[in-house]
């Protein structure tokens, strides 16, 4: 055997075996039909004197069982290690049980919410939780040093000018300054109020505005809406109130009360505050470029904490802010 042929027998011996990836590899490098050295071994036959012609090609040729039979035994001996039961595993083990998650009660009440709406034709619009002052007041009919500025406490980026919204509101505008009439948008959002942290209030939540704009839109469309709406989420039987309210940007305003029955309190039960609500004020469709000659609207806006409380008997607000899993885990969807 030559030198090289040797020294290539000693490769075959020595090339350790014991993956997939180191088996292809050998493989590869000596059997391949391209650029395999034995098959370029193989190729030299015809170019070999024929006086040692015989020699080399017994040579080459145990080369080539040799590549084989290493070939079959690691082949053999990965798959057996593969096997079921041959290493530390006790398969006979009960499998690792995945702890499934849910979501959040909030994000569950605000899918409710969208997804009733969205049912009634409503599509969904978003806006950003960064406003400027003409978005989020001036456009909405807040005069300037109207107290209801002082309303909602301002969290300001830069006073007067950038903030974090107070409420979804500004995405009316938004929406209206995108597109004309007819206009029938959800929007759900957090917003942000500078207010004395309790157990009723927090200085962020979310809400869920709706807006719709056409010809010869009235307060009854919006009481017939509302109404479905609290049905779809309280129950058939729910009483509900409208009482005469005021906001900037609606004229007339209202707030939706549902009847809360509960043996407990005197009278049975209590009204309680659901929503805002009211006509898109004329000022703000002016805005907007909006003709409100034409047009008319209306809109509503909720808070979502508020509903989810109700929903799941909730008494503390910031119980939905401390992500305390084992308080989470309640409200599995
Ligand atoms: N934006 C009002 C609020 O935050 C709610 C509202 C929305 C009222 C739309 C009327 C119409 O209190």
């Amino acid at each position: 055997m030559s030198e090289d042929l040797a020294t290539l027998r000693q490769e075959i011996e020595d090339t350790p075996l014991g993956t997939e990836e180191a088996i292809d590899g050998f493989r590869i490098r000596f059997l391949s039909r391209k650029q395999g050295v034995i098959t370029a071994l193989m190729k030299r036959i015809p170019d070999i004197a024929p006086e040692n012609r015989k020699t080399y090609g017994q040579d080459v040729n145990a080369l080539k069982q040799r590549v084989e039979a290493r070939l079959e035994e690691a082949q053999q001996a990965l798959s057996s290690s593969n096997a079921p039961g041959t290493d530390q595993t006790d398969i006979t083990l009960p499998g690792r049980v995945v702890p499934e998650g849910s979501l959040h009660p909030l994000t569950q009440t605000m899918d409710l919410i969208v997804h009733a709406f969205s049912s009634y034709g409503f599509q969904i619009a978003e806006g950003t939780e960064i406003e400027d002052d003409w978005h989020n007041f001036t456009a909405l009919n807040f005069p300037e040093d109207h107290p209801a500025r002082d309303m909602q406490d301002t969290f300001f980026i830069e006073e007067g000018k950038t903030l974090l919204r107070t409420h979804t509101s500004p995405v009316q505008i938004r929406v209206m300054k995108s597109q004309p009439p007819p206009v029938r948008v959800i929007v759900p959002g957090r917003v942000y109020r500078n207010e004395a942290i309790s157990y009723k209030s927090y200085c962020l939540f979310h809400q869920v505005e709706g807006l719709y704009v056409d010809q010869g839109v009235s307060m009854a469309d919006l009481k017939h809406i509302l109404h479905a709406f609290a049905r779809t989420l309280f129950g058939h039987d729910v009483r509900m109130r409208f009482r005469p309210s005021f906001f900037p940007f609606t004229e007339p305003s209202a707030e939706v009360d549902i009847w809360w029955p509960d043996p407990d309190l005197p009278g049975g039960g209590r009204w309680l505050e659901i929503l805002g609500c009211g006509m898109v004020d004329p000022n703000v469709l002016e805005a907007v470029d909006v003709d409100p000659e034409v047009y008319t609207g209306y809109a509503f806006g909720m808070g979502v904490e508020r509903i989810a409380m109700l929903r799941y008997g909730i008494d503390d607000i910031r119980t939905l802010y401390e992500n305390d899993v084992r308080f989470l885990k309640q409200f599995k969807s």
